[in-house]
């Protein structure tokens, strides 16, 4: 544990990514004669993830997941806050210190139809990390590849066919495949199955979760479907408005939620949590634009418990119940 972090969920084995309290601030134009603004994408994320779980990151479409992926996998390096790999800083670091520590974090994207260089065979796509970050010969690195291509259940003998001639859900197991070529301890996936059809979203979290046992892999999981990472997910933190609103273990979140916003989500997730759906919360009007947040809870404006309270003070994330939530009402709030 870090002295600076007090939002934090207790862990019990080692952490392989840590991020605390990241923030990735975008300035956006508005026009000749004004001056820019804002955009407080990601504001102050803080969390710990342990060597073969997963955390999962859900939320509405807006709130940060994929600016969260960015940040932490260093395409995009945060505005502030710290970051480390095995306990190594990364933000800040020279160059050839990132090459190295790169490896370490990989990432899947959501799309694997525009993910994939459609000119290269699957051969190419997954021995291109080992050119570009081993001394291995030509043979040895299409060894490798068709070693892999095996692992996530592709044939071997299609080695040297393209992405467009692959379903995808053959795709996805070859961003996963590439993801996977320089032995990464994290796996930042960035809705990996969301453009998969339900039947093959299965198929492709259970070859996740095999390839987590084996490898003893962590993921962070990003979704905006919480049946989806119900049953992939050690622990969850659901994210409003750029910053973390309930974080906690996936049982305690998933049957007993104390954000408002989480009921909400889970109230309108099918098959997840009955109990909640009798509840029929529904959030008030649209989402709030990131470039001018409201006042107080970020949520008050759609929160069908809010009170006065609630338009002028900010809740902080605090520990209620094992979990930690960002509500002034978390202890009145039990299913
Ligand atoms: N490069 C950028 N410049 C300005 N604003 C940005 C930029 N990237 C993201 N944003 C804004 O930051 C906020 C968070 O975006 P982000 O893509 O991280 O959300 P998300 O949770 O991944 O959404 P989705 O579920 O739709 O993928 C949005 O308001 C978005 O418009
Ligand atoms: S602090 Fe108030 S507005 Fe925010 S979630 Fe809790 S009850 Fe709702
Ligand atoms: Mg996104």
């Amino acid at each position: 544990m870090t002295d600076t972090l007090t939002e934090t969920l207790p862990t019990t084995g080692p952490v392989v990514l840590e991020a605390i309290h990241l923030r990735k601030h975008y300035a956006v134009k508005r026009g000749a004669f004004k001056p820019p603004a804002t955009v407080k994408a990601l504001d102050g994320v803080s969390f710990q993830l342990e060597a073969g779980k997963t955390l999962a990151i859900v939320g509405e479409s807006g709130c940060g997941k994929s600016t969260l992926a960015r940040s932490v996998t260093m395409i995009e390096p945060p505005s502030s806050g710290q970051l480390l790999y095995d306990g190594r800083d990364v933000v800040g670091r020279s160059v050839a210190e990132m090459k190295e520590l790169r490896r370490t974090v990989q990432m899947v994207f959501q799309n694997p139809y525009g993910s994939l260089n459609p000119r290269k065979t699957v051969g190419s796509i997954l021995t291109e990390p080992l050119v570009i970050n081993t001394d291995l010969g030509k043979q040895a690195r299409r060894e490798r590849a068709i070693a892999m291509m095996a692992k996530v259940g592709l044939r071997p003998d299609q080695v040297d066919r393209y992405p467009h001639m692959f379903s995808g859900g053959q795709r996805q197991r070859i961003a996963i495949a590439r993801a996977l070529m320089l032995n990464p301890r994290v796996v930042v996936a960035d809705e990996p199955v969301s453009a998969l059809d339900v039947s093959i979203q299965a198929q492709v979290l259970n070859l996740m979760m095999d390839l987590q046992e084996e490898l003893n892999l962590a993921y962070l999981f990003i979704s905006h479907d919480l049946s989806v990472v119900r049953h992939i997910a050690d622990a969850i933190m659901v994210m409003y408005l750029g910053r973390p609103v309930e974080h906690g273990p996936r049982d305690v979140v998933f049957t007993r939620p104390r954000h408002p916003y989480t009921r909400i989500l889970l109230a309108a997730t099918p098959r997840v949590n009955p109990a909640l759906r009798a509840e029929r919360v529904v959030p008030k009007g649209e989402l709030p634009s990131p470039l001018n947040p409201p006042p107080g809870c970020p949520f008050h404006k759609r929160c069908p418990y809010a009170t006065d309270r609630c338009a002028s003070e900010v809740p902080a994330l605090r520990p209620v119940d094992e979990r930690l939530v960002a509500c002034h009402y978390a202890e009145d709030m039990a299913v």
